[in-house]
């Protein structure tokens, strides 16, 4: 060893011993007849001092070291004179007898501490560089624990780890997937896994029986702050199990990382049906941390109308959907915040046309932007079927009912950030249940897996899949935490006829069915378990626990929006003797 400790773990218990330390030099200051360092490691930053008076060549050599050089120093630690209690190294010093420069570094880019002048760019060409920071170097450190936390909780459960392959045949999961042009085998493509979906299916037809692994996955899809087309699962399936066990495994996994990495522990976890998560939230992860939920006003807006007023309100009226929620205390927004709101959810991403407002005044006499439809009672009505309290303020969205839903979901979880309801500390976590099978898409006119093609119907809800498929629920469940999606599976089809089945509501052919899945379909045939499982995306669950926005942060080496690692300039163009090799053709 180089050293003989690290730059994080020397306090006054260690005063007068004789240490060696090696590190990165952060910052230098020259203070009169001293020179101090502050030098930086995995562990921390510790102060490196150089008295002129005891040893002016020392003094001078510690002055000509640069930011980021690597150095060894030996030296005595001694009880600092203004001690910074912040630090854990902030008691001491090291008064430094030799210096070693073990390399040096040009001038970094970007200053290399906690706040930087580095804007996001220049840190991803860095990124070897920004690593180097605290803020980016504990994410890392968290990844790392929640990952360590996952496997001790599997394995005491009995959960296998195996490796799945990377090249493999496409399994159809709702993104493109990234494909591998195959030298030795001309003009056919292997694609990465979007998932490790059928492999682990086969692996409990094999009899593993409870298997796991924090795995790469590949999706070609658009990215946003959640998304990368490289992600992480921790992936994980059982036999022999019914949906309550998953559940109950799985939140056990989700507790113990909570307790151990955070030091968070959280109660029994609530579970919402997808349709009710649909009617109050109208989102499949809603945001439980604040209540606000939606109330339906289409059904009695006739009892509303009275006869004096003869102006019908055509948008209400024409309306498929009406629906409100309820700000609490917002009642004396003014024009402007209204406004604010009302440009909100008509922004194309909302999709809203217009915004109606009520207030209910403090003295609960209610004004609303519709007076010219509706008189004071029936505001109040509408108030009354709210729950809306004097001093609140009502918006309601009105229009196609998945439309309003959408809208009134953004509007809804604006207002939970405008009121501080959405704390970065608070964790609400969520099982969603009871997903449809299957969902319409209008552009390809036929149905898609709701989750994916390996989900099982309700058993209940099989004779439906002929006559209504629609209507068909799944065994199928989202673990949602703060609004976003952690985690997501499924009870799987076992059986080949079913599976059959469900290839052909899919739009598949028998041979289509049979030349992609076949070796699934197969399978089954020789005394497939039954079985399920779920998978957690690590990057979400980390940026969750360290809560941030961005899964990039926890991520060591991410790809930015266009999905370029800009720091290897990947992808890029490759020689044409290569293309000739893999039988491609490319125009450049
Ligand atoms: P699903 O597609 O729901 O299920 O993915 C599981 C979890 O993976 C995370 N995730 C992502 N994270 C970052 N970037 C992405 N592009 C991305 N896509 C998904 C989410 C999501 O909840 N094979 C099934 C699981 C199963 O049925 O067992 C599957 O992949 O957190």
């Amino acid at each position: 060893m180089l050293r003989t400790h690290n730059c994080g773990e020397l306090n006054l218990t260690h005063l007068g011993a004789k240490v060696t330390l090696c590190g990165w030099v952060q910052r230098s200051r020259n203070m009169g007849g001293m020179t101090f360092i502050d030098l930086r490691d995995r562990y921390g930053i510790t102060q490196l001092a150089f008295n002129m008076e005891v040893n002016a060549t020392l003094c001078e050599q510690a002055r000509q070291l640069g930011r980021e050089f690597v150095i060894k120093v030996d030296g005595k630690v001694i009880e600092r004179s203004s001690k910074n209690t912040k630090m854990a190294t902030g008691e001491i010093e090291i008064l430094v007898t030799a210096v070693t420069i073990l390399n040096s570094a040009i001038t970094p880019p970007f200053t290399i501490e906690d706040e930087t002048d580095g804007g996001d760019d220049i840190r991803m060409k860095y990124r070897y560089l920004d690593l180097r920071r605290n803020v980016v170097k504990n994410n890392l450190l968290l990844r790392h624990r929640v990952c360590q936390e996952t496997r001790k909780y599997l394995d005491a459960q009995d959960f296998i780890e195996v490796e799945t392959p990377v090249l493999i045949k496409s399994t159809p999961e709702g993104a493109r997937d990234f494909v591998v042009p195959s030298r030795m085998n001309s003009g056919e493509f292997y694609a990465l896994p979007q998932s490790p979906q059928t492999f682990k299916q086969l692996l409990m037809v094999s009899g593993f029986d409870k298997y796991f692994q924090i795995v790469k996955c590949f999706r070609d899809e658009d990215l946003r702050a959640d998304r990368q087309p490289e992600f992480t699962q921790i992936d994980c399936e059982m036999s022999f199990i019914e949906q309550e066990d998953i559940l109950n495994v799985f939140e056990g996994l989700v507790k113990t990382i909570f307790q151990n990495v955070k030091n968070i522990s959280l109660s029994n976890v609530p579970r919402m049906t997808y349709d009710n998560a649909m009617k109050y939230y109208g989102n499949d992860k809603p945001d439980i941390r604040f209540e606000m939920k939606f109330i339906e006003l289409k059904s009695d807006t006739e009892n509303y109308y009275v006869d004096n007023f003869a102006t019908r309100f055509k948008v209400f009226d024409d309306a498929q959907y009406i629906n409100a929620i309820v700000a609490n205390g917002c009642s004396e927004y003014t024009r402007k915040q209204l406004d604010e709101l009302t440009d909100f959810v008509k922004r194309p991403q909302v999709g809203a046309t217009g915004l109606v407002y009520i207030r209910v005044g403090n003295d609960g006499v209610c004004k609303s932007s519709v007076d010219k439809f509706f008189d004071a009672d029936a505001l109040a009505s509408i108030a009354k079927k709210c729950n809306a309290m004097p001093g609140d303020l009502i918006l309601i969205l009105a229009g196609p009912q998945q439309k309003t839903q959408k809208a009134m979901s953004e509007l809804r979880l604006e207002m939970g950030n405008r009121l501080g309801l959405r704390d970065k500390n608070v964790f609400a976590p969520l099982w969603v249940l009871d997903f449809p099978l299957l969902e319409w898409n209008e552009e390809s006119q036929r149905y898609h897996a709701m989750h994916h093609p390996f989900t099982s119907p309700k058993p209940e809800d099989i004779p439906l899949l002929e006559t209504q498929p629609g209507n068909v629920k799944a065994n199928a469940y989202d673990m949602v935490i703060n609004g976003v999606e952690l985690g997501g599976g499924s009870i799987r089809i076992y059986d080949k006829q079913l599976q059959k089945k469900m290839f052909s509501i899919l739009g598949f052919t028998d041979e289509q069915a049979q030349s992609q899945f076949g070796f699934l379909m197969n399978a089954f045939e020789y005394g497939a378990p039954p079985h399920g499982g779920i998978a957690f995306g690590l990057d979400r669950f980390c940026s969750l626990l360290g809560g941030a926005d961005n899964i990039r942060d926890f991520i060591a080496f991410p790809k930015n929006n266009s999905g370029r690692d800009v720091m290897i300039d990947a992808p890029s163009q490759i020689d044409d003797a290569q293309l000739k090799e893999l039988s491609i053709n490319v125009t450049k």
